[in-house]
């Protein structure tokens, strides 16, 4: 047999490729997770070749065959469609791009099928969707779509796993819009594995993008993620699509956040916030003011940080007990805060301003299920575990940014005029913030200090000088 016309093997975790069969997978170190998938087939999907090369065309037409001079490449501007839910078209850049696809990921019952159908209800007043489920079957699709108050003219379900018939219905239909829930539940018979299998997803994939590509079909495609929260399926499915939405949040509370991990149509800086309810999700658009919401007043332990989430700026609440001297075993425990960026703070409150916290337990908490990840928060963290030390609270009305290098200075962030409008915006009267960024916020001061009743702006060099 010729060596071209044999399976490689895939990692099923990660979609690491070899050509034989290994134990342990080099890439994610997985046991026993290597599958052997065939080559590409030339089945009725149509899809021919790897499916690298086809995820590289990005959105040129097929068969543009030849090179042209960038200066003479045509120049088109790509429609968008709203989806009719703002939170999701800023993620977004704007709306979905005419024949672009879109992968949304999120952990199970996180509500990425509740998403998809308000979004073909309200995109269907518009344009033609077709809603193809491998999950439930019409009747709940329809008690779901009763339950969120979904309905339209030109939506369309098909409940089916079979990506042939699939296409079938894309033919009779033709819609605008398509939405594939889940990719791991499709199944193409010219292709060997099960549903879900590495060679399924990754054919299919490569099949529906090139029918959306040919057809101008926008294609939003559900994917499930793995208990080490990356999405199902090869690697590879993360490029061969033109966007990448993660949803997520934690099940037990109600807040999502839809973030963009890659986008060939725009930039991969916003978030979307929604709240999930009964009659579905409800968008957040003031996400600050909704995170603040039943903050214990005059409690010690409790500090309102703000953080860029993409380019916006949001207010939250930081927590912090520190509990008993607990010699040699000290416990320390933080939910939306790294763990090592926690150490790194308690040990710099310990040398540079002598609070004895090293041996005590140590626990930080962001609250509404929010996961911190700048160092614009570090001051606020401070300002969390010297309030529970002293037992003082933190006055109700500060809010603070900046971020704590190891020698107790407070060093510049990013975007510190943005963070302090929205301090002010949303009725702070004080505002720790470093020194180094007094000059980005002198505008923002001076317009402050015209006013009656200014928020004050404390400017700290130094840890030394946090005083409440
Ligand atoms: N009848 C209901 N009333 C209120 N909330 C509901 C109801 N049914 C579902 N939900 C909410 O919707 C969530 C499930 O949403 P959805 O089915 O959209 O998730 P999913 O991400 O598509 O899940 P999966 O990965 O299983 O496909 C549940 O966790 C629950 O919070
Ligand atoms: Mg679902």
């Amino acid at each position: 047999m010729a060596k071209s016309s044999k399976g490689v093997f895939f990692c099923k975790e990660c979609g690491y490729e070899s050509n034989g069969w290994l134990g342990q997978c080099p890439s994610c170190r997985s046991w026993n997770t290597f599958v052997e998938a065939p080559p590409a087939t030339d089945g009725k999907t149509g899809v021919k070749g790897g499916a690298a090369t086809v995820g590289a065309s990005g959105l040129l037409p097929a068969g543009a065959g030849e090179a042209v001079l960038l200066e003479k490449a045509p120049k088109t501007e790509r429609e968008r469609v709203s989806t009719g839910i703002e939170e999701l078209d800023r993620v977004l850049g704007g709306g979905l791009v005419k024949g672009s696809i879109v992968l949304v990921s999120g952990d199970p019952g996180i509500g990425k099928s509740t998403l998809m159908l308000m979004l073909s209800g309200k995109i269907s007043g518009k344009k033609k969707v077709l809603y193809v489920s491998g999950e439930e079957s019409c009747e709940q699709i329809k008690m779901r779509a009763d339950r969120l108050g979904v309905g339209g003219e030109g939506l369309y379900v098909f409940a089916e796993t079979n990506i042939a018939r699939v296409y079938e219905q894309v033919g009779a239909v033709a819609p605008d819009v398509m939405i594939v829930d889940s990719i791991q539940t499709m199944c193409d018979d010219n292709v060997q594995g099960t549903a879900g299998s590495v060679s399924q997803v990754r054919e299919i994939t490569a099949s529906l993008m090139k029918l959306s590509k040919s057809r101008g079909i926008t294609t939003l495609v559900v994917g499930h993620v793995t208990k080490d929260g990356s999405i199902a399926g090869p690697k590879i499915l993360e490029h061969m699509v033109d966007t990448v939405l993660y949803f997520e949040g934690e099940r037990q509370l109600v807040y999502r956040i839809m973030r963009c991990v890659k986008n060939r149509f725009g930039s991969t800086n916003e978030i979307g916030v929604f709240e999930m309810t009964g009659k579905g999700l409800n968008e957040v658009p003031n996400p600050s003011a909704t995170f603040l919401e039943g903050r214990p007043v005059n409690a010690p332990g409790s500090a309102v940080a703000c953080v860029l989430e993409g380019t916006r700026p949001m207010l939250v609440e930081v927590q912090a007990l520190i509990s008993g001297a607990n010699p040699g075993n000290p416990r320390r425990m933080c939910t939306g805060v790294d763990y090592n960026r926690l150490s790194m703070i308690l040990a710099v409150l310990e040398k540079r301003l002598g609070l004895n916290i090293v041996n005590c337990d140590a626990y930080v908490n962001v609250v509404g299920g929010i996961k911190i990840d700048e160092p614009a928060a570090d001051l606020a963290i401070v300002g969390a575990i010297v309030s529970s030390v002293g037992n003082v609270p933190v006055p109700a009305e500060c809010a603070f940014f900046g971020e704590i290098g190891l020698t107790g200075e407070v060093r510049a962030v990013t975007h510190a005029d943005k963070r302090l409008s929205e301090i002010i915006r949303l009725g702070f009267k004080r505002c720790y913030m470093p020194l180094a960024n007094k000059a980005a916020v002198a505008d923002i001061e001076k317009a402050e200090l015209r006013k009656e009743f200014p928020a004050e702006i404390r400017y700290i060099g130094n840890l030394k000088e946090l005083r409440y």
